[in-house]
C-alpha cells in the first residue's frame, strides 16, 4: 500500500510538472522539448538567434516557406544553403538521424512559434523530402 501512494504520488507530481511546461501545446509539448534539446543552443530558446553566428528563426522566410525549405535545413543543416552564399559564421550540422516524426514536430514547432505561421509539417512530409535525397 505504501508503495502504492508512493507511486500515485510520483505521477501526480510528474502530471502537474508536464502540464505547467507544456502550456497548451497541440503535440503535448514534444515540438518544444525536441527543438530545446536540439537547436535551441544555437538558435536560442526564443528563436533569436545570435547575430553573425546563426539566423534568427523569427518571421524567417525558410521557416516559414514552402516545407522542402525547412526540412532540408533540418535533415543537412548546412549542406542545404548553397556553398558562398552564407551570411554566418557557424555551421548547422546535419539532423538526418532524428526520426521522420521528430523532425515533423520540430519543424512544425518552429513554424508555428517565433512569430511564424507556417504551419504544420507531417512525418509523411519528412518521408518525402528524405527519400528525394536518397542516393544523392
Ligand atoms: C551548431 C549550431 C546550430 C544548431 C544546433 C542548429 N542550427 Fe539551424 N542554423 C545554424 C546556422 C549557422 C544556420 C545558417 C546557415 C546558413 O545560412 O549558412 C542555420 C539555419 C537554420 C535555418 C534557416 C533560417 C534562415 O532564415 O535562413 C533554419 C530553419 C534552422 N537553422 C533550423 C534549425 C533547427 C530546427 C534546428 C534543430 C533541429 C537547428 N537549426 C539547429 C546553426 C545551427
Amino acid at each position: 500500500m505504501k508503495a502504492n501512494k508512493f507511486a500515485a504520488a510520483l505521477v501526480a507530481a510528474s502530471l502537474t510538472g508536464a502540464a505547467y511546461a507544456q502550456d497548451e501545446e497541440a503535440d503535448g509539448g514534444t515540438g518544444q522539448a525536441l527543438y530545446e534539446a536540439n537547436c535551441a543552443a544555437c538558435h536560442q530558446y526564443d528563436g533569436g538567434g545570435v547575430p553573425m553566428m546563426q539566423p534568427e528563426l523569427i518571421l524567417s522566410e525558410k521557416a516559414n516557406g514552402d516545407i522542402g525549405g525547412v526540412i532540408d535545413m533540418i535533415l543537412l543543416g548546412s549542406a542545404a544553403v548553397p556553398a558562398g552564399t552564407s551570411g554566418y559564421s557557424n555551421e548547422m550540422p546535419p539532423f538526418d538521424y532524428l526520426s521522420d516524426e521528430d523532425i515533423a514536430l520540430i519543424a512544425s514547432y518552429v513554424r508555428t512559434h517565433f512569430e511564424n505561421s507556417g504551419g504544420a509539417v507531417t512525418a509523411d512530409d519528412v518521408r518525402a523530402r528524405r527519400a528525394s535525397h536518397a542516393g544523392q
